[in-house]
């Protein structure tokens, strides 16, 4: 008798998609700016989960994605910035995530993690470095739902967008050619913001995290939302 799957994930949206950042939001009021982003168009927000270990922060757990869950209907994509992630799928799984994503760096058992999260009923992802080759993952592409591109050193929200980190976009774009899997977005996380969304968009991404510069600008959520829409030139969902 199989096991019953600790979640019935949401599909995965598709197409060009903004997800906003918790971790730039004021957790005092989460709800509220969850709600707020979804009014300008939002349907998928970045759960950031640091352990202090795997990178020098600690940010959030379980209990605030158990939280966030019963007042949003949106897609909400775990991005897990701890060691040993193996360990920790099903709380995630069970509090609510949709897409739970691991470091190809923290991972003792990265495809065996990544089966974990599939059998838990979520989609999974795996999220490179800036410095990690794009070939540390193409053994795994069979197994994911999502690649990020990290384009910063995890850790921090606010950090500049490191260039170099572009060409690996391309990279994994033309590998998934290769292997037929082309399906499989790529998500870039990291100083996004309407100056440097449109170049992750030209190498291949069409997943876009931003935090500061959706919940910190002083034009505010709305017209944050808004302005990098345009610098993608789609209409804002709002
Ligand atoms: C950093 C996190 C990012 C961060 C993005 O380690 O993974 O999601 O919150 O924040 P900004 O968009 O401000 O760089």
């Amino acid at each position: 008798m199989t096991e019953p799957k600790l979640r019935n994930a949401i599909p995965m949206p598709e197409g060009i998609i903004i997800a906003p950042s918790i971790l730039a939001a004021d957790y005092a009021r989460l709800g509220a700016e969850v709600q707020e982003a979804e009014a300008a168009g939002a349907i998928w927000f970045q759960v950031d989960v640091m352990d202090g270990h795997f990178v020098p922060n600690i940010s959030i757990g379980v209990p605030v994605l158990a939280s966030l869950r019963p007042v949003t209907s949106s897609f909400l994509d775990v991005h897990l910035m701890i060691e040993n992630p193996g360990a920790f799928i099903s709380a995630f799984a069970g509090a609510g995530a949709d897409l739970i994503t691991i470091h190809v760096e923290a991972s003792r058992d990265l495809r065996g993690d990544l089966h974990l999260i599939r059998g838990a009923g979520c989609h999974a992802g795996v999220a490179l470095n800036p410095a990690t080759p794009a070939e540390a993952i193409y053994e795994v592409l069979d197994t994911v739902d999502l690649v990020l591109v990290m384009t910063v050193n995890p850790g921090f929200g606010g950090q500049t967008f490191i260039e170099e980190a572009v060409d690996k976009i391309g990279t994994i774009r033309d590998m998934r050619s290769e292997t037929g899997l082309a399906e499989i977005p790529i998500q870039v996380d990291g100083g996004i913001g309407p100056e440097t969304a449109p170049i992750a968009a030209a190498a291949g991404a069409s997943v876009f995290v931003a935090g500061s510069s959706v919940f910190r600008r002083p034009a505010g959520i709305a017209a944050s939302m808004r302005a990098l829409y345009d610098s993608l030139s789609v209409p804002s969902r709002g």
